[in-house]
């Protein structure tokens, strides 16, 4: 038997309409959100689509960026991989816990070998030009509620109901070498 593989998690959150993104950044502005997702990634390895990690203004280090660009140059501590599996396996070698941040593209890709997507679901529908990728079918999941809250949306002065959910996949796949 081989040492259990590091669980891989992806983590998000999206509208009632199925919206992740809308020009390059979040459709909504929910700080608590925010703060959910930073407090659940600190300290981890993250994996990270290449137009998500243009918009962030903070990347950690040990993220690694997915791109088929080959001249592509990341900022300091962030590696550049041209593969999920190649982002995977570099994450996992750092022995750190390991995010899944998407964008959809990545999501997709990455599903397969994660265990949990921690998913806010944003009881609203927003305007959006990046949609949750079909390929992540969380039906068959079992789900788990972590927590309830209704925060101020601040682009609509509105408030929202935000659930934040746990799925957890029964087998995923193990990150193999090529
Ligand atoms: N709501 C949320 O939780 C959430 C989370 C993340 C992002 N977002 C939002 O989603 C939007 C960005 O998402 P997106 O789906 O448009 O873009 P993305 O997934 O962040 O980035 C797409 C790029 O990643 C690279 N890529 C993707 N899959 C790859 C693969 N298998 N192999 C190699 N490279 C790969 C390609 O880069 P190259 O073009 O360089 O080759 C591709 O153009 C933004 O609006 C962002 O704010 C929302």
């Amino acid at each position: 038997m081989g040492k259990e593989q590091t669980v891989i998690s992806a983590i998000g959150a999206v509208s009632s309409n199925g919206m992740i993104g809308l020009n390059n950044w979040l459709p909504w502005d929910i700080p608590e959100e925010l703060a959910y997702f930073e407090r659940a990634v600190a300290g981890a390895a993250l994996v990270i689509g290449r137009q998500t990690y243009e918009s962030m203004e903070v990347v950690p280090a040990d993220s690694f960026i997915l791109t088929r660009q080959s001249d592509f140059t990341p900022r300091f501590g962030c590696t550049a991989v041209n593969s999920i599996k190649a982002a995977l396996r570099g994450a996992l070698a750092t022995g750190k816990q390991v995010f899944v941040i998407g964008g959809a593209s990545v999501y997709a890709a990455a599903w397969p070998y994660c265990r949990y997507f921690y998913l806010t679901r944003i009881d609203r529908d927003f305007a959006g030009d990046v949609r949750f990728p079909d390929a992540v079918d969380l039906a068959p999941c079992h789900v788990d509620e972590l927590a309830r809250q209704t925060y101020l949306e601040r682009h609509s002065g509105e408030a929202v109901s935000c659930r934040f959910l746990r799925y957890e996949r029964q087998s995923p796949v193990a990150v193999t070498a090529d």
